[in-house]
């Protein structure tokens, strides 16, 4: 398969792209990070399968200019993995009071960015086999089960964007297309800005998990549901 991720340089998309290469798969990785070498060292072993594509999903012209960039090699993709994302901001202090430049640049990157790769690379998909959209998302975005009080933007750009995939699966899933909305767990990864010593999973257990049920498991196409890792429904 020809399979594209987002924000690929670390953490749970690098640990996919690792596990998609080794089991023979095309992969188009997302490199928005210029300062980080794991993608450049990752070539290597993969100099003919793995593809290091510039990607900044909050910005048209880079997401537009990847989209060329792909095209050298191939005008079809089988899956899309939209994976990239940012935590943002806490306010712990100011409970109520948001930085609004702050919460639209999350929207920019959770739920735009998400929205702009899969409107721009659709005509690829079209023409590939596996028609996969594939959305990592959180379970911070189940507004049944919020509980917390603060870290309003991640929670608001998760649920907008479950909601997006939600219109999103009503229009594309009579065309054949398969989706997978996804929590990936408590990653020790770098989503606080450096590799995180806490949470559930290491970034290959995250890694081999969302690949199993994004490519493995049998599931009921003719629902979407929020999958977690751990195989339980989040309820929207
Ligand atoms: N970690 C968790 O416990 C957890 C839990 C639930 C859901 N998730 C979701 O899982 C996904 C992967 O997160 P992760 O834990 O692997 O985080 P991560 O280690 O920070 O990896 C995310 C990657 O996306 C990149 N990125 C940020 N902004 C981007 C943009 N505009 N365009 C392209 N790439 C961009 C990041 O670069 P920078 O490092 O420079 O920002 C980073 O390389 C995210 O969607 C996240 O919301 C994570």
């Amino acid at each position: 398969m020809n399979i594209l991720i987002t924000g690929a340089d670390r953490g749970l998309g690098f640990g996919m792209a690792q596990q998609l290469l080794q089991r023979g798969h095309i992969v188009f990785a997302g490199q928005y990070m210029d300062d980080w070498n794991e993608l450049k060292i990752l070539k290597h072993n993969y100099p003919d399968r793995l593809h290091l594509i510039g990607l900044n999903i909050s910005n048209q012209a880079s997401v537009e200019e990847a989209k060329r960039q792909i095209e050298k090699v191939t005008d079809e993709l089988d899956a899309i993995i939209n994976n990239a994302g940012v935590n943002g901001r806490r306010t712990d202090d100011e409970p109520l009071k948001q930085n609004y430049d702050a919460m639209l640049a999350v929207y920019n990157v959770n739920t735009i960015g998400a929205i702009r790769i899969t409107e721009v690379f659709h005509d690829m998909l079209e023409k590939g086999r596996e028609k996969r959209l594939i959305f990592v998302s959180s379970e911070a975005g189940s507004i049944t089960e919020s509980k917390r009080t603060d870290f309003y933007s991640y929670c608001m750009s998760k649920a907008a964007l479950n909601m997006y995939v939600k219109i999103l699966y009503n229009r594309l899933h009579p065309d054949g297309y398969r989706f997978r909305l996804y929590h990936p767990g408590w990653i020790k990864s770098y989503m606080g800005g450096q590799l995180s010593d806490r949470g559930e999973l290491t970034i290959e257990e995250a890694a081999n998990r969302a690949i199993d049920y994004f490519f493995d498991q049998q599931v009921d196409e003719n629902q979407l549901v929020l999958r977690g890792y751990d195989g339980n429904i989040h309820p929207f």
